[in-house]
């Protein structure tokens, strides 16, 4: 069931707001209600490896949040920003089985509203556009590679560390701040600017190492 009118529309709130599926003729910046996106799944596969896994975003359910400790000093925003994608009808197939190649390891399928950025009308005047019903990947609390509540110090030092087949945990993490900040102007996860800063911190602070052990 793809909502309204056979309509496809996915929505990203990681690494697919700035490497978009194949395919899309339509790119809506927008929010969700009710979950909480958080560091705490398990990378094996793509910024990481079994043997040193790294880390990615998934979401939480408010209900879930609610019961949980959380090690992170920025509380959470309210709301998560990220992109919805429209695939046209005839490339929906493909662009499914690409996704679930792609990402589908310890990610389930959920649909979710999506509330348009204000900023996607095309004038001022126009009606706020409708919500719009999105497929989105979560790892659940039932899935092996969601790992609840972490310490944030320890995040960013794995998320440093490690690398996969996509690439480096580290470039996962920038790529994600930056493009957040391109969204919209309400866009910015606290969350994900903490960890890039202490990663940041930590880069430094390494480099400084570096040189003095080499004497420069
Ligand atoms: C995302 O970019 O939103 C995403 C893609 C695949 C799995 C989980 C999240």
């Amino acid at each position: 069931d793809f909502g309204d009118n056979d309509e496809f529309w996915l929505f990203g709130y990681g690494s697919l707001i700035w490497k978009p599926p194949p395919h899309y003729d339509q790119r809506i910046p927008g929010y969700i209600d009710g979950y909480v996106r958080r560091f705490w799944q398990s990378s094996e596969d793509h910024r990481g490896t079994p043997e040193a896994p790294g880390r990615v975003v998934t979401l939480i359910d408010r209900a879930h949040w609610e019961t949980l400790v959380d090690h992170h000093d920025s509380l959470p925003t309210e709301k998560v920003w990220g992109a919805a994608y429209h695939i046209p009808a005839p490339k929906v197939a493909e662009v499914r089985a690409y996704l679930d190649l792609r990402e589908i390891m310890g990610y389930s399928i959920q649909y979710t509203l999506v509330h348009p950025a204000a900023s996607s009308r095309l004038n001022a005047t126009e009606p706020r556009p409708k919500p719009i019903k999105c497929l989105v990947y979560i790892g659940l609390p039932c899935n092996p590679q969601f790992l609840g509540p972490q310490d944030p110090q320890e995040l960013a030092a794995r998320i440093l560390k490690c690398k996969g087949p996509s690439g480096e945990n580290i470039e996962y993490l920038y790529m994600l701040e930056t493009a957040l900040l391109d969204l919209s102007a309400e866009s910015e996860d606290g969350h994900i600017s903490d960890l890039a800063s202490r990663c940041r911190k930590l880069e430094a602070s390494q480099s400084k190492g570096l040189g003095k052990s080499e004497g420069l």
